[in-house]
């Protein structure tokens, strides 16, 4: 196979590559798949294998070690990374040496198997043991395999500072908490990322202040259940109980959190995903109101509108209570955007069930969503107790209903921004157009405009003339202040 034709598949792939060069002078060529954790620990790996000597690259086929951060949250997404792993495989022929890692979700759940069931696979980490890369990788050079997949009860990267990687200069992420205690009887997460624990606010504001030195202007903090964060002293969450009445009187929780981050930062923008229902707490909607720099957005997975459906997925909150939640988000921050994640066909799930899903949608008429039809995962409680027995063909109808009513009420919310003026930070050029900019309002709605005079990283007022159900077109008419 030529080089052009591997540079060419790599431009296609939908993963994220990463590059960035300092003095070093191994090769490191580094993708992730899956959520925003992953693109973050990424940028944790390629900091602790800088030190090793490596540098990113985007050319595979001069990479001394290949890494691909893997995710496991439905079979599609590991099926992406068994064809990504046979393409490697191909590259392998032109580039003999190259040694081939997996990290993630995957490594996490197939372990040393997957030595066995690929074979171009050297090296399995993971998420909880990237400090223990270098020696892993030692061992690899050496000609040995090596897995390292143990979980952690403390390990939350907190000293480590992240190279940003493939990043605009403006927007970055945090992470704040590792690991989910849920249980949703769907979900992998928790037997991938391993218990709940948080990360020291320390360390979390000296991250922040590195990233406003270097002029970054908005910061999501990132978990898997962001809501659930509580800094004790160290620990995992569910041991905060046995804590000591001092750890316990001096905690800090997740609505805390975001008000020291806006305070100390207050040209600082933040963001933060994901939230739970069960456990969003009206402290987390009072501290978004008080402060303008905490941006109008909550991404507020539901799963389901049918109580039967949440309770068969362990989702510790019934549909009524969810509406609850939902009201006095909007009472108390009336234009706030809202967006949902929704599984269609989960096992036992009716017709009705699923009209409750879509009248729940209705009612809430979210800004955006994720949807996706249920996909059984080796190991969950669902995969273990409850019988997958949605037919396929149902489990697409249904997500087509939901995703086409989707479209809708995302125009619905798009029409209210027009007419209006909006403070949007630029992120980049905008893909239809170059003469464009994007960026997002606080809502996280996409907005594009002419370009003119203003640059990457401006706070810009926009007047919104025109939408389409995701993107907000319009003009800018100055920097605000
Ligand atoms: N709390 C996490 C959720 C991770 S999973 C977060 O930070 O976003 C993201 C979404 O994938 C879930 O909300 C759910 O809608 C979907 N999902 C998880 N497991 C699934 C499965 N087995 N089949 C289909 N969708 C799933
Ligand atoms: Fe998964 Fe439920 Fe946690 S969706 S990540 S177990 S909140």
């Amino acid at each position: 196979m030529s080089a052009e034709k591997v540079i060419e598949e790599k431009k296609q792939g939908q993963a994220l590559v990463t590059e960035q060069r300092t003095e070093n002078h191994k090769k490191l060529f580094l993708e992730s798949y899956g959520c925003q954790m992953n693109l973050n620990d990424s940028e944790i790996v390629a900091s602790i294998l800088a030190k090793e000597g490596f540098n990113t690259t985007s050319v595979l086929e001069e990479a001394d070690l290949v890494l691909v951060n893997t995710c496991s949250i439905r079979d599609k997404a590991e099926q992406t990374v068994r064809k990504r792993l046979q393409y490697y495989n191909k590259v392998k022929e032109i580039n003999p040496s190259m040694k081939v890692g997996v990290l993630g979700c995957m490594a996490e759940r197939l372990k040393s198997k997957f030595l066995e069931e690929e074979k171009i696979v050297d090296l399995v980490v993971g998420p909880d043991a990237y400090r223990d890369l270098p020696n892993l990788v030692r061992e690899v050079e050496a000609g040995r395999d090596a897995v390292n997949v143990i979980l952690s009860k403390e390990e939350t990267y907190g000293d480590v500072s992240p190279v940003r990687l493939n990043s605009n200069g403006v927007s970055a992420f945090v992470s704040i908490t590792r690991g989910c205690d849920n249980m949703c009887t769907f979900c992998v997460v928790p037997f991938t990322r391993g218990r709940e624990r948080s990360r020291d606010p320390k360390s979390i504001l000296k991250e922040i202040r590195e990233l406003a030195d270097k002029n970054f202007k908005e910061v999501t903090l990132l978990g898997q259940n962001v809501d659930s964060y509580l800094w004790y002293g160290g620990g995992l969450k569910k041991d905060f109980k046995n804590a000591s009445e001092i750890a316990k009187a001096t905690a800090v929780d997740f609505a805390q959190l975001l008000e020291m981050c806006a305070v100390e930062f207050p040209r600082m923008r933040f963001r933060f995903a994901t939230s739970n229902p069960q456990d969003m707490s009206l402290d987390v909607i009072h501290a978004m109101a008080k402060h303008k720099n905490i941006c109008k957005y909550i991404h507020l997975p539901v799963q389901s509108g049918s109580n039967t459906v949440l309770k068969a997925m362990n989702r510790q909150h019934t549909r009524e209570e969810y509406m609850k939640l939902v009201d006095n988000i909007y009472k108390i921050i009336p234009e706030i955007a809202l967006s949902q994640d929704m599984i269609a066909g989960f096992c036992g799930e009716t017709e009705k069930d699923h009209q409750d899903t879509l009248s729940l949608m209705e009612y809430v008429k979210y800004d955006f969503g994720f949807m996706f039809a249920y996909s059984e995962r080796p190991g969950t409680l669902a995969a273990k107790k409850i019988e997958d027995d949605v037919p396929l063909a149902t489990k697409k109808r249904r997500l087509a209903e939901i995703i086409a009513l989707q479209q809708k009420h995302s125009l619905y919310r798009t029409k209210q921004h027009i007419g209006k003026v909006e403070e949007v930070l630029i992120e980049g050029t905008s893909k239809k157009s170059d003469a464009h900019w994007k960026g997002r309002n606080t809502q996280n709605t996409v907005v594009v405009f002419p370009k003119e005079n203003y640059t990457l990283g401006d706070f810009v007022n926009v007047k919104i003339e025109d939408c389409t159900s995701a993107t907000l077109i319009g003009k800018a008419i100055g920097i605000t202040g």
